[in-house]
């Protein structure tokens, strides 16, 4: 058999990603799951909605309480990427990360997500180490903070939006510092993840390495 051959699954095959802010997570994760034919969960986006409801009500961005019940309500089928995915709503969702009550909510709707057959591919800050500490490939995606910043500038130019390459670059500095230091699943590498830094990758680069890998996954999991 190649590697390349998809054999009968016997449970759920999950697929963590994790890494810091415009690393390419979210595309490895997204090309993934169509090639494996796994559902796909991009877990800031559930952080970017509570952070967006308590924005849109002007509420306190440290109203634990409030954010807590907003998090235990989030519809996964609901999260739309092209409303949360502004600067402003990412700056806010690493802010309400940092509690624990927001936490929990998610993280138990997150795991709900990857326990369903036929498994998952899920990305975030914590999924290798928290949401699914057993996932079948953990991948930890990096890149250095200028080549990420200058990724999300030049993706604001394409889309028209302003941006200013020195504040991407200290913001995405400030929020890596807040996602790494918190006391609560802080960003990290999970020892058994693999890594791969896409600072000298292009996309398709980095996408082939990870489908090896999770070919490798499948098939060792298949002889289970
Ligand atoms: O990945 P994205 O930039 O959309 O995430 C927004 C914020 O949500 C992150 O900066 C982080 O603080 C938080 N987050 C998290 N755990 C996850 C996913 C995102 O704390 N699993």
């Amino acid at each position: 058999m190649t590697t390349d051959q998809t054999p009968s699954l016997k449970s759920n095959f999950i697929i963590a990603i994790d890494g810091p802010a415009a690393s390419g997570k979210g595309t490895l994760a997204r090309r993934l799951a169509r090639a494996f034919n796994l559902p796909h969960l991009d877990t800031g986006l559930t952080y970017r909605a509570v952070a967006a409801e308590l924005l849109a009500q002007n509420l306190a961005l440290d109203d634990e309480a409030m954010a807590s019940e907003i998090a235990a309500n989030i519809e996964l089928g609901n999260l739309d990427k092209d409303i949360l995915s502004d600067h402003k709503t990412g700056e806010a969702a690493s802010k309400i990360a940092v509690m624990p009550g927001v936490r929990k909510a998610l993280v138990e709707a997150q795991r709900n997500f990857a326990s369903k057959a036929p498994g998952a591919v899920l990305d975030g800050r914590d999924i290798g180490t928290v949401v699914c500490p057993d996932a079948d490939l953990k991948l930890f995606v990096s890149a250095s903070p200028e080549v990420r910043a200058k990724r999300r500038h030049e993706e604001l130019i394409s889309k028209g939006k302003p941006s200013d390459y020195p504040e991407i670059l200290s913001d995405l500095r400030i929020r890596d510092e807040r996602d790494a230091s918190r006391t609560d699943s802080p960003m990290k590498k999970a020892c058994d993840a693999l890594l791969l830094d896409t600072s000298k990758m292009d996309i398709e680069t980095a996408f082939l390495a990870a489908k090896k890998w999770a070919n490798a996954a499948l098939a060792a999991k298949s002889k289970d």
